[in-house]
């Protein structure tokens, strides 16, 4: 039997074989395209090539390809788990022709494969195309339909012509598409999941489960725009996808993919895990667990692998929500602590060969998964307790429908994603009032955008074409001259007439600028630009596209398209070039420190400090921190030239130089490196990294470094911000002041200064306790027994004593209740204090002589509520604990009233 291993190699092998180049997949992050949440076809990642945007490097591509489906056009989500084949990640394989072979090799070499190198039987096969659509008049697919008569022993009866909902591929509502011929295989009449309906016939894309597709040859040839209209590409195209899960599950004769080699070693770690026992059958709740943990597992390591971290928005959202819908399945089979991330290391060895990238991050993103799963665990057994109340409810409504109060309070309180509870509604045979959920939503949104307004020139922008901008001056000057090209305002985009208002934000476009655009954690320049009569001051600037926006205000005069201006960039602002270049050194020191494990997470550099985020699973020692400081003053010192130079990507590569994780890079790269003496000898620099920023030439015109601070960010990244330069200088005076300022208050060298507070800190611990003590004392002192017998009421022969007494500590207040036993013949005493603003005692006592009339126990228990608390004990002696002091006097009260009653 063909492993999936085997299965996912000779798809590729043939394809090689037939002239094709192995492509390795993109990232399930599609990169540079905020089109799509995921990548989700094999295509994407030449979506440009297609649209004639970008050359094709190879005339035939195939790989198979990483893809998450989870919302959007291509939605299974809600499917997974209940059958036997939806998943939110699967792999398509796939291959592809740019301008090359078209329909009939795709036909030939699809049926090649599948009969011939797999060995499928081709009795089982069908093939469909389009059919045409009388709605837009678009024709059938003829061509392909001769074609499978022609190239397969396909009978004419097994080629169907289906409509656009099956036949015409489309990426998204917008991009490449196409007329499709598909291959279904019929895995016989038992596989029919649609028996029991009254009327079905199996038929191919009939919806029942007995036939099943396999493959998608689609013929790209179009390109949807976003006006819906279709505008017919340069060249025809070939895209095929290929489910690997279901290939497997065909030639593995399984009847789920979930029992295939891809998912059984997933499954049978979550069976010994849990314990419970997986079986394989649908329509039952342990194997639906089984498969939606096993699934959601595969989702999460890629898409943590390739850069995605849980959050409250966008594909961090996604990932989250797939968490706690494991999570809440966790629950289903019996297990209450976190165990997704305990799961995470079968996907990554199982796949680790044919996506390396899975191995060098897998502890990382243990440690994300564990960490997510463990504060979502910290609210899931109480969200799922008021879930429950919520259902209870809806049972009761006629709609049977949970509100959209409850399940916005799930989601705000509890961290449940409405499609959870949906889904554990569903499971009740319940709805949720989606409606008022999100007004509940839309309100929060507006409350938070309310909170944060600012300025965006830019977002009204999406269709405009802004004219690009050379700014490869920002890289050796601070000044030069450009001409004033447009403007864009809160109106939008102007390149004619002139501009006079002062007192609007506008954006001043230039033909070129040395003015650095906030790009790669570094900030945008400030400056002014001049012209003749006018003064433009720049407060910041920002990249649209190519286009870069110098953004401020105008100080005075008009300025007017085709004047002439001078451009300067502020001197301070670009202290960001000392942290910049110090922010390469540091992660150098870093991973000389604690390993090649140490990646860039993200990084802010500004005038004023670094910020440098990096993977790393806790926090760094003294020792650590210290050496890491050094080897950077140590590189400062010894005045290390920094060169840039702009490489062919490939050649970048094989120097060393550190790409950004999941940073899309053009064909040429700026390369920044340190320790060489020039371009020829990049060789011999320490630090080579992909960079677009500003630096300084000399590692000397840093002028020192220290660490201010280190955190943790999220789990397994920690953050460390940084000074240099004159900032480092002021910050280190600023902090010689204060010790100044010790050293004169406390009287003691500056050396001795620490010694000193801790004598302090501890002779004022000593000496609070010993106020502490005496004030008891002498609250003591003011309390007797005697006192309290005076006060004390008579039933008959019983003294009753119902008082407040001074805060005297707990054992002297129960030394004051056997003293009373024992003075009075019979008594029954309480005494209540205050022994803070939230904290109250209740001490009851009763002589043994009456405790078959009233217990201790019982009247504490009795007056506890009052003051906020509890508590009980035997009938002689008995204590309780409250929070509300105000209300001693009613517990008082209610004392005197309940025990009269009870001595009649
Ligand atoms: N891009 C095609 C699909 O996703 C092959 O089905």
């Amino acid at each position: 039997m063909l492993s999936s291993r085997e299965i996912r190699g000779s798809f590729i092998e043939f394809f090689k074989q037939h002239g094709h180049t192995f492509v390795p997949s993109w990232p399930v992050v599609p990169i540079g395209d905020e089109t799509l949440l995921f990548t989700n076809a094999g295509m994407n990642q030449f979506k440009d090539i297609f649209l004639g945007h970008s050359q094709p490097q190879w005339k035939r591509a195939a790989n198979s390809q990483k893809c998450i489906r989870v919302s959007g056009k291509h939605n299974d989500l809600e499917e997974v788990g209940l059958d036997t084949y939806h998943h939110t990640f699967f792999e398509m394989l796939g291959n592809w022709s740019f301008g090359d072979y078209f329909k009939a090799e795709s036909i030939e070499w699809a049926w090649k494969l599948l009969t011939e190198v797999y060995g499928i039987d081709s009795n089982r096969l069908w093939a469909t195309v389009f059919g045409g659509d009388k709605q837009d008049k678009s024709t059938p697919d003829s061509e392909a339909a001769e074609l499978w008569a022609k190239l397969t022993p396909l009978p004419k009866e097994k080629i169907l012509a289906c409509g656009r909902k099956d036949n015409f591929w489309e990426m998204g509502n917008t991009g490449p598409c196409g007329p499709c011929s598909e291959i279904h295989i019929d895995l016989g009449p038992d596989r029919c999941d649609m028996k029991h309906i009254p009327g079905h016939i199996c038929k191919v894309n009939g919806g029942c489960s007995r036939f099943m597709e396999l493959w998608n040859l689609v013929f790209i040839q179009f390109n949807r725009k976003t006006d819906g209209t279709l505008e017919r590409l340069r060249a025809n195209y070939v895209d095929t996808g290929a489910g690997l899960e279901r290939f497997c599950s065909v030639l593995q004769k399984k009847t789920s993919n979930y029992d295939t080699d891809l998912f059984m070693p997933i499954i049978s770690a979550a069976q010994d895990l849990t314990g419970k026992k997986y079986t394989s059958q649908l329509g039952n709740k342990t194997d639906n667990a089984f498969r939606v943990i096993a699934d959601h597992i595969r989702t999460l390591t890629f898409a943590i692998t390739d850069g995605v971290s849980p959050s409250n928005d966008g594909r961090g959202y996604v990932i989250r929500r797939l968490l706690r819908r494991a999570a809440r399945f966790g629950r289903t089979l019996g297990v209450h602590e976190p165990f997704m991330y305990k799961l995470m290391p079968v996907v990554a060895s199982e796949m680790g060969d044919a996506f390396p990238e899975l191995k060098g991050r897998a502890e990382f993103v243990g440690q994300v998964i564990q960490s997510e799963e463990t504060s979502f665990g910290r609210t899931l057994d109480r969200g799922l307790e008021l879930f429950s109340v919520a259902a209870d409810k809806a049972e009761k409504t006629t709609g049977k429908i949970i509100s959209g109060d409850d399940a916005f309070q799930l989601y705000d309180t509890f961290g449940f994603p409405l499609d959870l509870t949906e889904l554990m509604a569903r499971e009740r045979g319940l709805k949720v009032d989606t409606d008022v959920f999100m007004k509940l939503m839309d309100q929060q949104r507006e409350r938070a955008r309310a909170a944060q307004k600012s300025v965006s020139l830019t977002a009204g922008l999406s269709n405009v074409q802004l004219p690009a901008t050379d700014d490869a001056a920002k890289y050796e000057t601070l000044v030069c001259r450009a001409k004033v090209v447009g403007w864009v305002t809160q109106e939008g985009f102007v390149q004619e007439g002139s501009f006079e208002d002062t007192n609007k934000i506008a954006a001043v476009i230039l033909d070129k600028t040395c003015f650095y655009a906030e790009s790669g954690g570094q900030t945008g320049d400030i400056g002014h630009i001049t012209g003749d009569g006018w003064e433009f001051i720049v407060e910041n600037t920002e990249k649209a596209g190519n286009c870069v926006l110098h953004k401020g205000r105008l100080h005075t005069g008009c300025l007017n398209i085709g004047d002439m201006a001078e451009l300067s960039v502020s001197k301070d602002r670009r202290a960001s070039m000392k942290n910049h270049t110090a922010t390469h050194l540091l992660q150098w020191a870093l991973q000389k420190t604690l390993g090649d494990s140490v990646k860039q997470q993200g990084s802010s550099v500004c005038p004023d400090y670094l910020r440098f985020d990096f993977t790393w699973p806790k926090a760094l020692t003294k020792e650590q921190l210290t050496q890491v400081q050094k080897l950077v003053n140590e590189k400062i010192a010894a005045a290390e030239t920094v060169t840039h130079v702009t490489l062919p990507i490939e050649q970048a590569k094989k120097l060393g130089a550190m790409a950004l994780f999941g940073e899309k890079y053009g064909d040429t790269v700026r390369v920044i490196a340190a320790g060489a003496s020039d371009k020829d000898h990049l060789n011999d620099a320490f630090s080579k990294e992909f960079c677009g920023g500003t630096h300084v030439s000399n590692t000397s015109e840093i002028g020192g470094f220290a660490v201010l601070k280190e955190e943790s960010v999220s789990a397994g990244v920690r953050r460390i911000t940084g000074l240099t330069g004159p900032k480092l200088i002021e910050h280190l005076l600023g902090r010689s002041d204060i010790v100044d300022e010790l050293v004169g208050a406390l009287k003691v060298p500056a050396d001795q200064i620490t010694i000193r507070v801790n004598k302090i800190l501890e002779d004022n611990k000593s000496l609070a306790k010993q106020l502490k003590s005496g004030a008891t004392a002498a609250a003591a002192a003011q309390v007797s027994a005697d006192d309290l017998l005076a006060k004390s009421q008579k039933i008959g022969a019983i003294a009753v004593i119902a008082e407040q007494i001074p805060p005297v500590g707990q054992d002297q207040a129960r030394g004051l209740i056997d003293s009373l036993r024992a003075k009075a013949g019979s008594v029954v005493v309480v005494l209540a204090m205050a022994e803070s603003d939230d904290k109250v005692m209740l001490f009851a006592g009763v002589t043994d002589d009456l405790i078959k009339k009233v217990s201790s126990g019982d009247i504490v228990k009795s007056i506890a509520p009052i003051v906020g608390g509890g508590g009980g004990g035997r009938p002689q002696f008995a204590q309780a604990g409250g929070k509300d002091p105000s209300k001693i006097a009613d517990a008082l009260d209610a004392a005197k009233k309940f025990i009269s009653g009870k001595l009649g």
